[in-house]
């Protein structure tokens, strides 16, 4: 009997360490909280859009990790700054991948490219040469005349339609557009530009294998076909034709050849660094994927901040004619010299950032994180939108308030997790050094030429459009603007 009651004591305790420890390991492998996920759809019919919008929402709910499916894809998106800390900092390595997604490997040229190619050593070499060779002090000096004399145009453009209104999202793009693709190629080339927009815009049409990874390869709306067949091969094409030119003019000059633009330095590398036409041609179409729309929509919402602040603007104006003066245009290397059109140029970017769910990253192992574990393959996405206006951090965070960044030393070059409209870490945006020039540049040049004011009496509407690769206003900016400076300054 004793023997029966020993093992039964001995069975019980058994069985409950067992249960014990199984708690322990699952409560070790728990999932972030989230919305219910159905088999297939995932959380997909419960997705509100904007985004970055409903995720802030839910995280109220779950916490600052939340975690769901749309369709069978896994997501894990991050919604404060200390969950950015361990996303960017303290697993930075372990989350700096990107997700091998099919359309992600048509247009990174089969992961040839910097921003969505996996981490590897061609990736840090590529990275290092964005770094030291094309957003150099000395390379952003150089190709500064490119963007002061297509700002010059733009001046002349706007002063040629005052009186009438002005779309400004039209004048924008072309200034960009422009801009960028002389510092690429010391040509204008806009259908470049509107190829690659149609390349990216494929993202959002209705790919349910983008949904349900098993059917794919069916290319069930022929996204991929028409990328493969159609969209690339004539981006390949101008790229190539654009890299030839480039070598031809090398070759010719022989001893005497100076880089003029990004396609020089790039054909131009030593052997250390040496890229092949496909990394050289993937690099030149990242530029414009990552640098053009971001760059448009920011000095977007940055006018339309400032139109509907009329006080921040003719502070700024002020700023700029006690530095500058009316009887020359603004040069880039005024820029230091004005702290405040810095200081609004960042209050844009933190209620306003491009990428307001930056570039999705990737743990291609599974991660802790917060108490939770992050299983291998998760598309990570940081709310870089809430943190800019976590109430817990900035004062009167929905407010437009350029003076809060007067006599700050918070920067936006990823080093202050409260505030990374450029995001941090490994995949900080690379471009960062041109963003910090050209855009508050062109700002500066708009308000010492012109007064602006609304063609609509209401203010500019700020309500953003709903679906978007990169945070866009929805409805036109519709302006008015009047001459500032004497016409013999610009024209
Ligand atoms: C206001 C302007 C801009 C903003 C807000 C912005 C923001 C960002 C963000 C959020 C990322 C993703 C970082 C991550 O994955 O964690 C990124 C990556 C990148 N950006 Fe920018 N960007 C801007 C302008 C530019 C410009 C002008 C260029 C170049 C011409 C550029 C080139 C890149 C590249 C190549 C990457 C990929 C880096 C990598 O994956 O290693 N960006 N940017």
């Amino acid at each position: 009997m004793d023997l029966v009651v020993a093992l039964f004591v001995l069975g019980i305790s058994w069985i409950t360490i067992l249960i014990l420890a199984g708690r322990i390991q699952s409560s070790q492998r728990r999932l972030p909280p989230g919305p219910f996920s159905f088999p297939i759809f995932g959380a997909l019919f419960s997705l509100q859009h904007p985004l970055h919008h409903y995720f802030a929402k839910i995280s109220k709910k779950y916490g600052p990790i939340v975690y769901l499916k749309i369709g069978m894809v896994p997501y894990v998106v991050v919604n404060n700054n200390e969950m950015a800390v361990q996303v960017l900092k303290v697993h930075d390595l372990e989350f700096a991948s990107r997700p091998a997604e099919e359309f992600f490997r048509i247009v990174s040229h089969n992961w040839n490219d910097l921003i969505l190619a996996p981490i590897s050593d061609k990736w840090k070499r590529m990275r290092k040469i964005c770094s030291t060779h094309l957003f150099s002090n000395s390379m952003l000096n150089a190709s500064s005349g490119f963007r002061e004399s297509e700002m010059k145009n733009t001046v002349k453009t706007i002063f040629q339609q005052s009186g009438t209104t002005i779309n400004l999202q039209e004048v924008f793009g072309k200034l960009l557009s422009n801009s960028l693709c002389l510092v690429l190629f010391s040509e204008r080339r806009p259908e470049v530009v509107d190829l690659i927009r149609n390349i990216t815009s494929l993202s959002l049409q209705l790919n349910i294998g983008a949904l349900l990874p098993a059917l794919d390869g069916l290319d069930l709306h022929g996204v991929y076909k028409k990328l493969n067949k159609e969209l690339i091969p004539r981006l390949k094409l101008l790229l190539e034709d654009q890299i030839d030119k480039h070598r031809r003019r090398k070759d010719e000059a022989g001893d005497r050849f100076i880089p003029g633009d990004f396609t020089d330095v790039l054909i131009s590398l030593n052997d250390k660094d040496n890229l092949s036409n496909l990394s050289i041609l993937a690099l030149l179409s990242d530029m414009v994927i990552a640098g053009m729309q971001t760059s448009l929509v920011t000095l977007e919402w940055t006018m339309a901040e400032l139109i509907n602040h009329p006080r921040v603007m003719s502070k700024a104006q002020d700023e700029i004619d006690s530095v500058v003066g009316r009887a020359r245009v603004v040069h880039e290397s005024d820029l230091p010299s004005l702290p405040y059109i810095e200081a609004i140029f960042k209050e844009s970017l933190r209620l306003h950032p491009a990428a307001p769910l930056g570039v999705p990253h990737m743990n291609p192992k599974p991660v802790k994180l917060g108490g939770y574990t992050i299983p291998s393959g998760c598309k990570v996405l940081v709310n870089i939108w809430a943190i800019g206006r976590d109430p817990a951090r900035w004062s009167d965070p929905e407010a437009f308030q350029p003076e809060r960044f007067l006599g700050s030393s918070i920067s936006p070059n990823g080093q202050n997790l409260d505030f990374l409209p450029f995001s941090s870490g490994r995949r900080v945006c690379v471009g960062y050094p041109l963003a910090m020039r050209s855009i508050p540049f062109f700002m500066a040049s708009l308000l010492q030429a012109f007064d602006w004011s609304p063609a609509n009496p209401g203010g500019i509407d700020m309500e953003e459009r709903s679906r978007s690769m990169t945070m866009k206003l929805k409805a036109d900016l519709l302006v008015n603007a009047s001459m500032r400076l004497e016409c013999q300054n610009i024209l």
